[in-house]
């Protein structure tokens, strides 16, 4: 069978504890926490489903995997292809995807982050890396969003048009353009992680390989629309149940 998007894989990364949101790691952790009535790995699972994509690695933990393959199983119910791969320590987002190496293949990755829900429809954006994908493009992707609290996320610093710099959470302003938690990468990516260091809080930060990448010159940006959340916490949850409910999904 031709498969649908061939040259772009996804991976989902669902092996953080979700400690904040209370919810045990033996009973799935934050990628089981419910949204909507679904839990997070369902809202992540559809919409790389909707974006065309077919073959996806769910990143989990020790503690939470049987949970989530008990719940995901081979992806069928999604119309996906699911792999798991164990990430055995939180070493970071980077981490994470230096783990997907083998299932990646050569090919070009969609990676979210499960926590990450948001209103835009990402399948053009989606369809139009598949394109450049398909000729082997050495470009980066991030997608931006404006928010009130930037201090609480990796942020993206424009000079005109061009990202001057990344940081991550700045403890003072420099930007309200939240880098959210989907990126594009090309298989180079995979060859730039072992270069990185560990930050403060010991782990392989995706914001020091978007660095990389912008060092390069090889690091595009899309300012997304409308609402986004990284779900991490219960005011943010029920922030996003609302958001939910409006938009005719709860
Ligand atoms: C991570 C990234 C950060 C990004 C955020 C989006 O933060 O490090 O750059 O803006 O996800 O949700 P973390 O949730 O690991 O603190």
């Amino acid at each position: 069978m031709k498969e649908k998007n061939g040259a772009l894989c996804g991976v989902v990364l669902a092996a953080g504890a979700g400690s904040r949101l209370g919810y045990p790691n033996k009973l799935g952790g934050k990628p089981m926490v419910r949204a909507a009535g679904r839990p997070l790995v369902d809202h992540a699972l559809i919409k790389l489903a909707a974006a065309g994509l077919s073959d996806v690695a769910l990143v989990v933990n020790p503690a939470n995997r049987l949970v989530i393959e008990a719940h995901v199983a081979d992806g069928r119910a999604f119309g996906l292809r699911v792999t798991y791969v164990v990430q055995h320590e939180p070493l970071g987002i980077a981490h994470a995807l230096s783990l997907c190496e083998d299932f990646a293949a050569g090919r070009h990755v969609l990676l979210l982050l499960v926590d990450n829900l948001f209103q835009a429809d990402i399948r053009r954006a989606v369809a139009a890396y598949t394109v450049q994908a398909q000729m082997d493009t050495d470009q980066a992707e991030i997608f931006l969003v404006r928010v009130p609290n930037p201090q609480d996320y990796g942020v993206a610093v424009l000079a005109g048009e061009n990202i001057a710099a990344l940081v991550e959470k700045p403890s003072s302003f420099i930007s309200d353009l939240a880098v959210i938690g989907l990126y594009l990468y090309p298989p180079e990516a995979f060859g730039l992680i072992p270069a990185l260091s560990p930050s403060a809080r010991g782990e392989l930060e995706i914001t020091d390989l978007n660095s990389l990448f912008l060092q390069k010159g090889r690091l595009s940006y899309q300012k997304l629309s409308g609402w986004w959340l990284d779900v991490g916490t219960e005011e943010r949850l029920a922030q996003a149940e609302r958001l939910l409910a409006e938009q005719g999904l709860l």
